[in-house]
């Protein structure tokens, strides 16, 4: 095992760390002098976004960057994950000046809203059962058991028109499928084992739409098979892996009638969850926290879909298709919260972001064929 930085501000647990915002928000971490252990299983996942993570790091100019480490281990598989813990524990420890496991950040989950209404049983062991085995290693192996959890918008479903945009204490509907509902599950979990253990603190940060990939193109999102996200699915159908692609619905109570999201750059979230970070480990943050992590502003499909096509001045065939079921009509974020207590703020256009999509699909060329 490589030496564990002595300057370094600590080191971060993080679950699921080849996956897409895991990938990035390790980078984020180590440019702002965090050592980082990572863990996947690569259910979902491949090892080629590590060799990307590595290069990004070694071409970065910050000043005072961490280590990066990895293991591969199924976070449901409490004994081999919670060994690989306190190896790096006991290993950190050697040195006294060293601070230790400072933090976690919960990537690692079955995300698929499809799959998840086929396959239950998998979401809720998956999901659920990772989450229980980091709190209690956390609370085991760290003298600050800071946990960032990754949640999503779904637990708010549909918001009523006047909720809009939707603030951290809207109320919550139950999400229609396993996939939500472990999501909410999950933030019950946390907010229960925060009121149980004195020295436990949670940020559970409710992403809306994460889409784009880093500027250099080295890593970005994986998609299995057919995408079932937009973003993706255009990229495809723009390099010609797709042959057209579908806008679910056109005739919802919006503007130009389709589905309205709040689509947020992956980079730009990666950062929300150092920011998080450092203001609990500074313990800026009450014990308990949410955060919406989007830009506060809603896109439509088709503005979405237009916009790819001006920027890129790629031809993309679409057509009008019936409405999927389960999509939620519309959707967006107050996200004032994080960035008055986490002096964090998504600006990034949404033409940037776009363009990093398309870079990194042209990157990958036609891996994704399936
Ligand atoms: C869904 C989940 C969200 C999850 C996210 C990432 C819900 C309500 N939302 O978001 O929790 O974090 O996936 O996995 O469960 N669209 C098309 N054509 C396509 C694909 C999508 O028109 O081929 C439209 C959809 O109808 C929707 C918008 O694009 O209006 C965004 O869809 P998508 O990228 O799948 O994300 P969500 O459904 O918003």
């Amino acid at each position: 095992m490589k030496n564990i930085a002595k300057s370094s501000k600590g080191l971060i647990l993080l679950t699921g760390a080849a996956g897409f915002i895991g990938s990035h928000t390790i980078v984020e971490l180590i440019e702002d002098g965090f050592d980082v252990l990572g863990v996947d299983n690569f259910y979902n996942s491949s090892p080629d976004a590590l060799e990307g993570i590595n290069k990004i790091v070694e071409q970065s100019s910050a000043p005072n960057k961490g280590c990066f480490f990895f293991e591969e281990v199924d976070c449901t598989d409490y004994n081999k994950f919670d060994e690989i813990v306190e190896k790096y524990r006991s290993k950190s420890a050697e040195n006294s000046d060293y601070r230790g496991i400072v933090g976690a950040i919960h990537f690692a989950a079955c995300k698929a809203v499809n799959e998840s209404l086929e396959k239950p049983l998998l979401y809720y062991r998956n999901n659920i059962e990772s989450l229980l085995n980091l709190i209690t290693i956390m609370r085991k192996r760290s003298n600050n058991p800071n946990i960032v959890f990754s949640s999503s918008c779904t637990v708010y479903g549909q918001p009523a028109d006047e909720d809009l945009p939707i603030k951290e204490n809207s109320p919550l509907q139950m999400p229609l499928t396993p996939y939500g509902k472990t999501k909410q599950m999950a933030e019950y979990i946390l907010q229960d084992c925060c009121n149980a253990y004195s020295n436990l603190k949670v940020c559970a940060l409710r992403y809306f739409n994460p889409i784009g990939a880093h500027p250099s193109a080295l890593i970005g999102e994986l998609p299995r098979g057919v995408p079932q996200n937009l973003v993706p699915f255009i990229t495809q159908t723009a390099a010609g892996i797709r042959e057209c692609l579908s806008v679910f619905g056109d005739d919802y109570n919006t503007p130009d009638g389709s589905c309205i999201r709040d689509y947020i750059w992956v980079v730009d979230l990666a950062k929300a969850h150092v920011a998080a970070l450092n203001k609990m480990i500074e313990n800026k943050l009450d014990k308990w926290e949410v955060f919406n992590i989007g830009t506060g502003k809603g896109t439509s499909v088709l503005e979405l879909v237009n916009t790819f096509i001006r920027i890129t001045g790629v031809e993309l065939k679409y057509r009008i298709a019936p409405r999927r079921e389960g999509d939620i009509e519309q959707v967006w974020a107050d996200a004032s919260k994080a960035e008055r207590e986490l002096e964090w703020k998504a600006d990034t256009p949404l033409e940037d972001i776009l363009l990093s999509a398309w870079k990194w699909q042209q990157r990958l060329g036609n891996v994704n064929e399936s």
